[in-house]
Parts: structure tokens; C-alpha cells; sequence
């Protein structure tokens, strides 16, 4: 014992000598790959080994010794998680840790607006900046393939362009405040089923023109600090230690110098995790062998075994500098970055944000004219739906949220409207939302409130009806999928019988996904309105009033039946996947095998191509007021390989008040040498219009808008020949069309 606090008064003595200079890693204004190579030469083995795996629940180590701080993350990407345990994961029960709820990243998506998601990225940093966490587990941009994922709600769509575009103010303005974005989950986690282990297997231009996108452009646009492997496979190898995904694309191609980090057990192997560019397993249970008991940090893959495999020589002692540089870096860019902002929660701006994103979020999908009600008129209104009232922050697995305020649908509506005018009537029950199983509602209990609600529908001037899905398993909810398009808990049946009673029934569900809308036909207005937390009732009041005049388009399409659905137009081996053989799913013995057999062709891709129209088609969204397009014109006729052509479209509110048109390009390759979709957004842009106001909208068109990706070749091409761009309000009515030729 002696010995050892004579060492550290003899290293303390021989640090002071050197106290008088401050050690350049301390050093604020130091360059910070200076300060990142000071750190690394002060560290030992052991030091660097601990920076590179959970020490608890949500945090790594730091350097103790040196004065580098832990790193400390929270979920989500919809606001900022209530504090978990040190080692499991039950909420810690602390009293400071209420916060902003923010739409759904599908709801953003829908607003089409990038200025919202810098909005978003600033509100959302500011408040994960306060928390103290300085890695925020989100944005999430996993492609929506399958309208049965139970997790499109924490993502940004059927588009890679729209993804692309949408995900880098976030990531921007969201590292602004020394928080570093976890892009997630990296790559082809399109799916909750056998998430844990089901292999992959894509074409490489599906892989690039339509999963990859959006990391891309969060990593070299973004400039994101971290990505969040994916718990799947891809080329039977996990995504979390996957050579080609993480060395050769990540970092290879696309020159990404932050850190990967595993999604929560999503590390399998030692010498993968060590040689195949992971930085930090994060996670529980990753023994890898069972489920987790008395498992301690130090057995992670990247702990005790990777310092042991240095150790004995097999693995260069450069592989841990490596790994441990990117930490530091990390480290600087958030705990250690003295520029950094204090943050706030829960504050005015935050929550005039969250009511902003919503209120550009919500996408009216059908109005015969019903809609606006004006709540001069004193109408009688019966508010039907769970959604009414359900408070929709809970649940979903870990974009769960505590909220310090939460504005119900039902609340506003009786806030806009009048409390002596608004009814309620639950109409149906949804069960306690609960993770991985769920609550067997008896019928009785079903039939009781169909009964009572359609009784007070023939009494009420209008319905307005607020279900849909939830966030309980089975439904939009990580770690399950949906078991069917339509929607849950006897809802259309329930539906069918408020029109029977009173036909002036306004649909306002509020989903993550599409669904089965039988009835779309036969009622006056319907509104898509995702989940939009905090302020979401106040958005869908004030959309219902007029007091806000909607705008959102459809970032994914809604078929008529799932099987219209590019995922769902093969055998189970494109979804969900067959299990080759029986196992626990996140670390047994199964390896689900997977196609995406559609390829290219997903969303409206699909619609487009196989001539199978969507009940309501990507890019989709109504108005209270009109638009017309006119003719666009180009620039010029042709286009060269380092050229462009500016293309010109005048558009018009040809309606009574003012509103907001979102201005799509797509760009059609008229004769390819390879099966292409009909047609792909290139371009967006939301141009709000007083009435009467017509606006010469411009896109530039550059030859990189023009390509597919050719395997061959591995790179883009834009091949020679006619060209068509179409432009418009939606995937559907893009019927503008001007042609031009590409010529190298
Ligand atoms: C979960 C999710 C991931 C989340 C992480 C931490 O399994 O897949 O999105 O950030 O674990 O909760």
C-alpha cells in the first residue's frame, strides 16, 4: 500500500513540474487533432481499451488520470430520454429530467421544409446540451419499405432525396450546441422482425440509390460526429463490425472521421469488433453467448477480450490508437468543446418549435370541404378515438419520452372550439402500451364503447375522429413489427358505424405508418397526422379550425391493400424474412435470410413502375386553398457532363386564402440501358403564396441528378439520350413536363 501512494505522490510531485505548462490536449485553443495526439501519447493500453466500450447503461469511460471526461448519450431522436439506471434499463426516477417532446422524424419529413429540421436539430440540441448528454441517439433515416415496420416512425421516409435533404440542417444545427448527432441504424434495418440477426441481402444499386443516401448525406453534408451500427446483418456479417459497410463505404468512400458506435448489443464478435472499424460497443447482455445476468462491462467484446488480443500480439496495439483517436476527437468536439452553448429545456422557443413542425407536418389527405370548421359557428362536435386523450410520448420502445407538458387532441379541440361544444366518447380501448406483448381488450369491452360513441354520433353536428395506431407492440414500436395493414382494435368497424350515424365524421388518426383506409371514400375530410408530442393536439386543432392551413406532403406512400407494396409483392423472403434455423434472435443460433426483392423499386417507385396507383401517393397533401402549375420552361435543350440547366416553373394559389406549396421535381430517364424507376425526386422546394400570387419557382439540373448507379462499374452513371422533368404537388399529378437531352 505504501508503495503505491508514494508513486502517486511521486507522479503528482513530477506533474506538478510540468504544471506550469498546460498540456496541449487542455489546451482550448489548440488545434484539435493536436489535442487528440497530446491525449493518445499520456494514455495507456488499458486507458484506451476503456474508452472503447459501455461502463454503464449510456455512458463510456473517459480518462480519469488525464481529466477526460465519460461520454454520456441519451436516446432519441424526438427529444431527450428520461435518465435510465447505471445498469438496467429501468428509468431512474430523477425529477429534472422532463423535457420537449418534438414530432416524429416521419412528421418532419412531412413538412418537406428544411428549414424545419434546422429548427428541429437547434430546439432538440439545445435541450440534450442541458441534459448534459453529449451523443444524441438519433436522427434516424432507415428507409420505409414496408408500411408494417414498427419503427418508420422514427425515420424520414420512402425517399433517400427527401431523407437526404431533411437530415442534414438537423444534424448541423443539432451538433451546434457540442452535441454530437448517432446517425441510425447503419444500414438496411428496414424492419423490426429478427432485427437482431436476419441477414440482408440487396443489390448494390439498391444499396446506393436508395439505403444509403441519407447516411451519406449526414456524414459529408451533416458532418454528423457518430453512426449507430444496425443490429442486422448485411453480407452475413453484423452491421456493428462490418468491414465493407464500416471500412470500405463509411470511411473508405465517404471520408467519415467520427465515431461508430454499436446499436445496444449489436456487438457479436472480438476480433470483427476490433479490426473492422467499431469504436465503442455500447449495449447489455453481449456476452454473446446468453442473455445478460450479472454481466459486467469488462466482458464486452471490446473490453477485457480486445485488451487481451493486443496483449498476446494478435491484434497491433494501433488498432486500440486508432479507435481511441476518433474517441478523443469526439470527446472534443462535445464534453471538452469549451465553445459549446448551456442549453435549456422545455422553454417557450421549444415548444413554439415542436408546434411549428407539426403544424407543417399534418398532411390533409381528402377534403370535399367540410374542413376548416369554424368554431364561430358553435357546432356540436363529438370527439372520438383513444388518440383523443392517449398520451402517445409513452411507449415505442427507446424514442420513449417524458414529457413535462403534453397538449391531448381532445384538450385543444375543446380549447379552440369551446369546452360547452365538444363531447368525447373513446370509442374503443388500446391497452397499457407495453413493449414486445400487449393487452387482450375483451369484446364486451369493445362493443360497449362502439355502442356509446356511435349513440353520440347521431346527436353531434360533426365527428371528428382521433384513432389510429399507438406505440404499443404490434403496432408503431421498436423490437416488433405490425401483424397487419389494417388498422387495430376494431377501428374500421367502429368507423363504419360514426358514418352510418352521422356521415359529417372527420377522420384525424394519428399514425407513424400507412394503414388500410376502406372507407376513404365515404368520408368528408381525412387528415394524416403523425406523432407530434408536446404540442401535437394544438397542431391538429389548429388545422381543423383553419387556424393553420395545412401543408404536409406524404413522405411515404399509403397503398390501397400491403400487397400493393413493393416489399409485399413476393414470397416471405422478402418480408420478413425466412429463419434458417430456431434461436434467440438478438444473440442465438438463428439467421434469418432476407431479399429485398423489389430492389430499386420501393414506394412509389413501385406504384409508378408496376402501374398500381396509391390510395394516396407519395408527395401527396391537400390545401384549403389551390395551386395551379404552368408550363416549365428550361434554360436550354441540352445538357453537358459538367453543365446545367436552370428550369423555371410559375406557380399559382389559385384559392382564396394564403398557403404553402410544396413544389416537386422529378426527373424521368426516358431510355435507359438498365431498368430505372418511371420517375425519382430530384428536387423541393415549399413556396407559401398570398392568393392570387403566381412564383417563378427555379431548380437547377445538374448532370449527378440524371444517374444510376452502374454495379459494374461501381459508380454513378449518367447515361447519353432524352431525359424528361416533371414537376408538380405530388408523385401523382407531377404533370408539368419539359424534355432535354443529356449528351457527353
Ligand atoms: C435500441 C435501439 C436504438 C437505441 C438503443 C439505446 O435497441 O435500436 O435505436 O438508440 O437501443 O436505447
Amino acid at each position: 500500500m505504501k508503495s503505491t501512494v508514494i508513486s502517486i505522490v511521486l507522479t503528482a510531485a513530477s506533474a506538478g513540474s510540468a504544471m506550469a505548462a498546460t498540456p496541449v490536449y487542455l489546451d482550448p485553443k489548440a488545434p484539435i487533432e493536436d489535442r487528440v495526439e497530446d491525449a493518445l501519447s499520456r494514455m495507456t493500453l488499458e486507458e484506451k481499451v476503456a474508452l472503447c466500450h459501455a461502463q454503464s447503461k449510456f455512458s463510456s469511460a473517459g480518462v480519469p488520470r488525464l481529466g477526460i471526461p465519460e461520454v454520456w448519450m441519451s436516446d432519441g431522436p424526438h427529444g431527450v430520454r428520461a435518465e435510465i439506471n447505471w445498469n438496467d434499463w429501468g428509468h431512474a426516477g430523477w425529477t429534472n429530467d422532463s423535457v420537449t417532446a418534438f414530432p416524429a422524424l416521419t412528421a418532419l419529413a412531412a413538412t418537406w421544409n428544411p428549414d424545419m429540421a434546422a429548427l428541429y436539430g437547434k430546439n432538440v440540441g439545445e435541450e440534450a446540451r442541458y441534459r448534459e448528454k453529449d451523443v444524441l441517439l438519433g436522427p434516424g433515416v432507415n428507409i420505409y419499405r414496408t408500411p408494417l415496420n414498427g419503427r418508420n416512425f422514427e425515420y424520414m421516409g420512402e425517399d433517400p432525396f427527401l431523407a437526404s435533404v431533411m437530415v442534414v440542417p438537423y444534424v448541423r444545427e443539432l451538433q451546434k450546441n457540442g452535441v454530437a448527432a448517432c446517425v441510425k441504424h447503419f444500414a438496411l434495418n428496414n424492419q423490426e422482425q429478427w432485427r437482431g440477426n436476419i441477414n440482408v441481402d440487396v443489390s448494390d444499386r439498391a444499396l446506393y440509390e436508395i439505403y444509403l443516401p441519407a447516411f451519406k448525406a449526414a456524414v459529408q453534408d451533416g458532418g454528423a460526429w457518430s453512426i449507430m451500427g444496425a443490429y442486422n446483418k448485411v453480407w452475413n456479417q453484423h452491421c456493428c463490425h462490418n468491414k465493407r459497410l464500416l471500412e470500405d463505404i463509411l470511411r473508405g468512400e465517404w471520408g467519415f472521421d467520427g465515431v461508430v458506435i454499436t446499436d445496444w448489443g449489436g456487438a457479436h464478435d472480438t476480433r470483427e469488433a476490433a479490426l473492422n472499424g467499431l469504436d465503442i460497443e455500447m449495449g447489455s447482455f453481449t456476452n454473446g453467448l446468453t442473455s445478460e445476468s450479472e454481466f459486467t462491462y469488462d466482458d464486452y467484446f471490446l473490453a477485457r477480450p480486445f485488451l487481451e488480443l493486443i496483449r498476446k500480439g494478435e491484434v497491433p496495439e494501433s488498432v486500440a490508437d486508432d479507435k481511441a483517436r476518433r474517441i478523443l476527437r469526439l470527446i472534443f468536439r462535445t464534453a471538452m468543446n469549451t465553445e459549446k452553448p448551456f442549453g435549456s429545456l422545455h422553454s417557450p422557443e421549444h415548444y413554439a418549435a415542436a408546434k411549428a413542425i407539426g403544424d407543417e407536418s399534418i398532411v390533409l389527405l381528402r377534403n370535399t370541404g367540410i374542413l376548416p370548421l369554424d368554431p364561430a359557428a358553435g357546432r356540436k362536435i363529438l370527439v372520438v378515438g383513444d388518440n383523443a386523450v392517449r398520451k402517445l410520448t409513452d411507449g415505442g420502445g427507446s424514442s420513449e419520452l417524458k414529457v413535462k407538458d403534453y397538449v391531448s387532441p381532445l384538450e385543444a379541440i375543446r380549447e379552440v372550439f369551446g369546452p360547452e361544444n365538444v363531447t368525447f366518447a373513446q370509442g374503443y380501448a388500446a391497452g397499457r402500451p407495453m413493449y414486445s406483448s400487449e393487452e387482450v381488450i375483451p369484446a364486451a369491452v369493445q362493443d360497449s364503447l362502439r355502442a356509446e360513441a356511435v349513440a353520440k354520433a347521431a346527436e353531434a353536428d360533426v365527428v371528428i375522429y382521433v384513432g389510429g395506431l399507438n406505440k404499443n407492440a404490434f403496432q408503431d414500436c421498436e423490437s416488433t413489427d405490425r401483424r397487419e395493414y389494417e388498422l387495430p382494435f376494431g377501428q374500421n368497424e367502429l368507423i363504419e358505424a360514426l358514418i352510418a350515424a352521422n356521415p359529417s365524421t372527420v377522420i384525424a388518426n394519428i399514425t407513424g405508418n400507412a394503414y388500410a383506409m376502406p372507407w376513404a371514400d365515404r368520408v368528408p375530410a381525412i387528415l394524416h397526422v403523425g406523432y407530434l408530442g408536446t404540442m401535437g393536439g394544438a397542431s391538429m386543432a389548429d388545422v381543423l379550425s383553419g387556424a393553420v392551413n395545412p401543408s404536409g406532403k406524404m413522405p411515404y406512400s399509403i397503398p390501397v391493400r400491403l400487397q400493393d407494396n413493393g416489399a409485399h409483392a413476393f414470397d416471405a423472403t422478402s418480408y420478413p424474412g425466412v429463419e434458417s434455423a430456431e434461436g434467440d434472435v438478438l444473440f442465438g443460433a438463428c439467421a434469418p435470410q432476407q431479399r429485398y426483392a423489389e430492389d430499386i423499386l420501393v414506394g412509389y417507385r413501385w406504384h409508378d413502375t408496376r402501374k398500381i396507383p396509391a390510395r394516396y401517393a407519395f408527395g401527396h397533401g391537400l390545401s384549403y386553398t389551390t395551386f395551379a402549375y404552368g408550363k416549365p420552361v428550361l434554360s436550354a435543350k441540352e445538357l453537358g457532363p459538367d453543365g446545367k440547366l436552370e428550369l423555371t416553373v410559375p406557380v399559382t394559389n389559385t384559392g382564396s386564402r394564403e398557403g404553402a406549396e410544396v413544389v416537386q421535381l422529378y426527373i424521368a430517364d426516358d431510355k435507359a440501358s438498365v431498368l430505372r424507376p418511371v420517375k425519382e425526386l430530384k428536387g423541393f422546394e415549399k413556396v407559401t403564396l398570398a392568393p392570387g400570387e403566381t412564383r417563378e419557382v427555379t431548380f437547377t439540373v445538374t448532370p449527378d441528378m440524371l444517374a444510376f448507379f452502374d454495379e459494374g462499374a461501381h459508380a454513378w452513371r449518367t447515361e447519353p439520350g432524352s431525359f424528361t422533368a416533371l414537376v408538380g404537388g405530388s408523385s401523382a399529378t407531377a404533370d408539368a413536363k419539359v424534355r432535354f437531352k443529356y449528351a457527353e
